[in-house]
């Protein structure tokens, strides 16, 4: 959601937020933004959106050999941005789905599986409302999303998960830690700078970015306040996280049906220090 706002209105604002009531999300979905966020996703200087190109290939190859012992499978990947897990796991055998609503990442995980001839589909698609299909092998959703959903949304996606698997299908999940989400809230990492143009907009604008922790709720809120310095229209977009102690992530997914739980340090089984705040979940339907 974004909402238009005067800098007046700058001081009115619930603090802490009410998490989720002031937006889902950063426009992920909105055209001109994906464009840029594209951008993002593929750039090899850092780990934001995505992560560059030589760990996810670390990743792939354990969710190949570590999780999935090379055999073939029909694999969803649940908000896959342009496919670079999807693309690198066909490769090796596997036939990919992936969901995302950004279009722009969509048009380039198509384009790329046209252009090398991949067995992957992608769907333009809200992964709350969508139908995952059914008779996958391996259902996952990595880097920290399923944080981003508000409880009621990640038990959605988890029984939309479930009933997509075969039996004995493999879920992965790579949520944030409880501390993982608590650090994105950190206020003291509230900011602001004067940019000509960035990833909220083409424009010069003034980026406000507040951040919250509601240690009553367990979450975190960001919220992004965009002012245009020509016209000083501005946009305000919020993004909440539900943090989950490692415990509340195994009861969660108990919960929907899955057993057989495990978990990881990180999306290549063992400890990396590069991934902090982040842990792999694997259970079996
Ligand atoms: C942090 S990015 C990760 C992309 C990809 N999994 C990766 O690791 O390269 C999160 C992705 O989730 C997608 N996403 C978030 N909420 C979504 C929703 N409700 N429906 C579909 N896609 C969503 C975003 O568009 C974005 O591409």
């Amino acid at each position: 959601m974004t909402s238009e706002m005067k800098l007046a209105d700058l001081a009115n604002q619930p603090r802490p937020p009410v998490p989720w009531e002031e937006g889902d999300n950063i426009p992920w979905h909105e055209p001109e933004f994906s464009e840029r966020m594209l951008r993002e996703h593929l750039n090899q200087s850092h780990d934001a959106a995505s992560r560059r190109s030589i760990k996810i290939e670390e990743h792939v190859s354990w969710i190949h050999q570590g999780l999935l012992l090379k055999h073939p499978t029909r694999i969803l990947d649940i908000g896959c941005g342009p496919g670079l897990y999807t693309s690198r796991l066909s490769k090796l055998g596997h036939e990919c789905v992936g969901i995302d609503y950004s279009p722009a990442s969509i048009a380039y995980a198509r384009n790329q599986a046209q252009e090398e001839k991949l067995p992957c589909k992608y769907l333009l698609d809200d992964v709350r409302s969508v139908d995952y299909g059914t008779d996958f092998g391996l259902v996952m959703m990595i880097f920290g999303e399923f944080n981003s959903f508000s409880s009621t949304n990640a038990k959605t996606i988890l029984k939309k998960a479930y009933r997509a698997l075969h039996e004995s299908g493999i879920l992965l999940l790579e949520p944030h830690t409880f501390d993982g989400v608590r650090d994105t809230g950190k206020p003291g990492d509230s900011t602001w700078y004067w940019t000509r143009k960035g990833l909220f907009s083409n424009r010069p604008h003034i980026y406000l970015k507040e951040k919250f922790w509601d240690a009553d709720r367990r979450t975190s809120t960001t919220r992004y306040f965009i002012i245009d310095t020509a016209t000083s229209d501005m946009l305000k977009y919020a993004q909440s996280a539900q943090a989950y102690t490692n415990e509340e992530y195994r009861s969660l997914v108990t919960e929907i049906g899955f057993k057989d739980i495990h978990l990881y340090p990180s999306l290549t089984g063992k400890e990396d220090e590069s991934q902090k705040g982040l842990l792999a979940l694997t259970a079996q339907k």
